[in-house]
């Protein structure tokens, strides 16, 4: 499964990368917004220096909701560096848009999705990446991890090439569930990943290991 941060923070993009794991990056226009990058320049190279920082795919999110204006938006941003996937709301011109980017060899990641149905449209569509958001449906209490199984399920099923990323992921434990789901990427906070490291045993053992050298060892 691929590891993607989540996030418009420059800071922590270095550090998940420095880590020597991270496969790509996800951003949103909130998490841009977080971040205070405003204006259509600034966005812009604030997307050319993440991809400058990570080695894989970066999700660049169209503001657009109308076909042609979506095309136009998505185009200037695949322009700007080939690492750069479109990232295209699952509304009715996205799915247009997500086609005529598949026609043109544009990568392509359905954002927003929130049911089986709409995943097939994006797959059938030709997105690179569809993004159901667990945690915003686990905030409903609908299990958003069974919606990624249910995916894969489908995917697996008629063949479909879409790659299931697992988004709106909200802490450590989402992950381990994203692999259990057969989930092809994770797109996850900084604090998610690091929590991966965390074990009580290996704290416990590193300790008396090291004890133990410096017992003998004065
Ligand atoms: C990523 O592609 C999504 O935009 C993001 O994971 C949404 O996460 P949130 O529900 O925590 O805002």
């Amino acid at each position: 499964m691929k590891f993607f941060i989540d996030t418009a923070n420059l800071k922590q993009i270095k550090e998940a990368q420095e880590l020597g794991v991270l496969d790509g990056v996800t951003t949103n226009p909130s998490l841009m917004a977080k971040e205070g990058i405003k204006g259509t320049e600034n966005i812009k190279n604030h997307y050319k220096q993440i991809c400058e920082i990570v080695d894989g795919d970066v999700s660049a999110e169209v503001i657009s909701t109308e076909y042609k204006r979506m095309i136009a938006e998505g185009e200037e941003l695949a322009e700007l560096h080939n690492q750069i996937v479109v990232k295209i709301p699952m509304i009715k011109d996205g799915i247009k848009a997500i086609k005529y980017f598949a026609k043109k060899g544009i990568r392509t990641n359905c954002t927003l999705v929130f049911s089986p149905g709409q995943a097939l449209l994006a797959a059938k569509a030709g997105a690179y990446y569809v993004s159901p958001f667990v945690g915003r449906l686990d905030d409903i209490s609908y299990n958003g991890m069974d919606l990624v199984a249910q995916i894969v399920n489908i995917y697996n099923t008629y063949g479909y090439n879409t790659q299931v990323l697992a988004a709106s992921i909200r802490h450590t434990m989402h992950i381990i569930d994203a692999l259990d789901s057969g989930a092809d990427v994770a797109t996850c906070p900084l604090s998610a990943i690091l929590g991966l490291l965390n074990h009580p045993l290996t704290d416990i053992g590193l300790e008396k290991f090291i004890a133990d050298y410096n017992s003998v060892n004065k």
